[in-house]
């Protein structure tokens, strides 16, 4: 039987007799596992918790700020934030296949990551996100793209160079137990029912080579169609949704002028698994409405298209 208050109270229990008084680091990505991760030790542990939130320059819109916002302002956690923007742009100059791109940004991931925590050597414990589902799913023999997404997302590796011992405390837990122990621990709905988000990030979302300009383009785009799916009730109703960058220019008018722009399209999907999807049948007043904004609003883009391709063929990124 599932009974919220005392799994909390048994959680941190367990957490407290399993780590003593030695002090553990975590990740912080600012996806709902981590960020369930964040709030359970900082009740059980408090200032023995060290977050590591790393800014690869390839966020949502404003997502640094709010991670800092809601962990280290409002409830205390200690974070450590790592712009490294420059360092993750200049290893992606001239990169455009996506696996290549995929293991540059994991890479540079765990250096600084590594690097940061080699800054707190009374760390005696590497704290994790892992939940019941990526359990199984190691324990399977998947290869291609879902163990790439496993060795981002796990960090793998670091352990080991680090001599870290593994903290996991979601393991037992699946998505739905994962969101309502997020909310049992005082975390803003908003956050534990967000769309998941690809570890590579915008990286994956500007098609071929990943440049600044794009990703700003890009996050702006992305932040009115995901702001307008929340105000017409329809974030929830999808399961992922979100803009992807397309490095071609065509033509537009705007006043008397001829505009040469790049081009947004949007994707959205509702899954049950995200091993199939079915593109979600937005109302065409609310896609006129994003693409209406997107086009006046952010200057460099004067093309919106839909993505109107099931999963399969079609994977629901678009790298
Ligand atoms: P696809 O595009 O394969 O995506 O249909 C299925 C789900 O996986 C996510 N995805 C990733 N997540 N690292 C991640 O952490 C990755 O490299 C990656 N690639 C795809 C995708 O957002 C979707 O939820």
């Amino acid at each position: 039987d599932w009974n919220m208050p005392d799994y909390v109270a048994e959680a941190i229990e367990k957490v407290r007799a399993q780590v003593g008084d030695e002090e553990v680091i975590l990740g912080l990505s600012g996806g709902v596992d981590s960020s369930v991760v964040a709030a359970l030790l900082h009740r059980a542990i408090g200032d023995q918790l060290t977050c590591v939130f790393v800014d690869n320059g390839l966020l949502r819109l404003n997502e640094a700020e709010q991670v800092m916002e809601t962990f280290s302002r409002n409830l205390g956690v200690k974070v450590i934030h790592v712009d490294a923007t420059e360092q993750f742009m200049g290893h992606l100059k001239g990169v455009s296949d996506p696996e290549a791109k995929r293991k540059i940004i994991g890479r540079e991931f765990v250096e600084v990551f590594q690097a940061e925590a080699q800054k707190l050597p009374n760390a005696k414990w590497l704290a994790q996100g892992t939940i019941y589902p990526d359990v199984i799913e190691s324990a399977g023999s998947k290869t291609g793209k879902a163990h790439t997404i496993k060795s981002h997302h796990n960090v793998g590796g670091l352990p080991e160079t680090l001599n870290l011992k593994l903290l996991e405390p979601l393991r037992e837990l699946f998505k739905d137990e994962v969101r309502e122990l997020g909310i049992a621990l005082g975390l803003p709905h908003d956050m534990v029912y967000r769309h998941p988000f690809p570890g590579p990030g915008l990286g994956v979302r500007i098609l071929g080579e990943v440049k600044k300009e794009f990703a700003d383009l890009l996050r702006r785009a992305d932040a009115i169609f995901i702001d307008e799916l929340r105000a017409a009730d329809w974030y929830e109703k999808t399961s992922q949704a979100f803009a992807v960058f397309l490095p071609v220019k065509s033509v537009g008018v705007m006043g008397d002028g001829r505009t040469y722009e790049y081009v947004v399209a949007l994707r959205a999907v509702q899954t049950q698994d995200f091993m199939t999807a079915h593109w979600a049948e937005l109302p065409h007043s609310l896609l006129g409405k994003v693409s209406n904004r997107i086009i006046n609003e952010v200057r460099g883009i004067n093309r919106v298209v839909y993505d109107i391709s099931g999963k399969p063929p079609a994977t629901i990124e678009w790298e």
